[in-house]
């Protein structure tokens, strides 16, 4: 432990600080981001504007630069860290969000442009009593990715696709899904998963097996300590 952290008053706790570090990073990052322009000119990112956005259901408020993207804003300003960054320039995937209920890469639209609009992220896939959509529970019992890094992405992607093709062949729905890459090379786990999540929501997820959000089985009687130290 270094010697501040040492120091702090015993009222803030370990992981308070490190939030507060992280938050702090970001608020720096964000004032002093700069976003290159054609001829190599950048463009200043002073200027934040108050607007709200509708995210999962709620409106918020935040203070957007014009030239900030979805992603940066759900992560860092809204504290939506479900929606991962990968490559940040509209290639991976691991940013998808659904906006209006299409997938789209949040790396890659603008926050102001959103407003009046319906932006869905993983936070927002559980039904309001904390169950887990049916594509989630489908992961969980297919054990479908390895870091998981993509899963949030790939997730998004497929709720987005059946709601186009809710009864898609194997190939049908490795195509709809095509934008998303995982860098562990799990696709076929992934597309079990994906394959489950579908007949889940065609036939309703099997009794007994519905998690909440915070991972407990409440059919099961668990809590949730009991589901992570039983996959620990
Ligand atoms: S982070 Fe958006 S597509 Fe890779
Ligand atoms: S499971 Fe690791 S990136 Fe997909």
């Amino acid at each position: 432990m270094s010697e501040n952290s040492e120091n702090l008053p015993k009222t803030i706790t370990r992981r308070r600080f490190i939030l507060g570090v992280i938050a702090g990073g970001a608020a720096v990052g964000a004032a002093s981001y700069r976003f290159l322009a054609p001829h190599g000119r950048t463009i200043s990112a002073a200027g934040e504007r108050l607007i709200t956005i509708n995210v999962n259901g709620k409106p918020r408020r935040v203070d957007v630069m014009k030239q900030e993207t979805l992603a940066w804003t759900l992560r860092y300003k809204l504290g939506l860290t479900g929606t991962k960054l990968g490559c940040d320039r509209a290639e991976c995937g691991a940013c998808t969000v659904m906006i209006d209920d299409v997938p789209h890469y949040s790396c890659s639209v603008l926050t102001h442009t959103v407003r009046g609009r319906n932006v869905t992220t993983i936070e927002g896939l559980a039904s309001a009593d904390g169950k887990l959509h049916p594509v989630q529970q489908a992961v969980i019992d297919e054990q479908g990715f390895q870091c998981a890094f993509c899963m949030s992405g790939f997730i998004m992607s497929t709720v987005g696709f059946l709601k186009t093709n809710p009864n898609p062949t194997r190939k049908e729905l490795a195509h709809g899904i095509s934008g998303n890459l995982c860098r562990c090379q799990d696709y076929n786990k992934i597309l079990d998963a994906m394959m489950r999540g579908a007949e889940y929501m065609r036939d309703g997820v099997p009794a007994g097996r519905t998690l909440t959000a915070t991972g407990a089985n409440p059919a099961a009687g668990d809590d949730a300590s009991m589901v992570l130290a039983r996959r620990a």
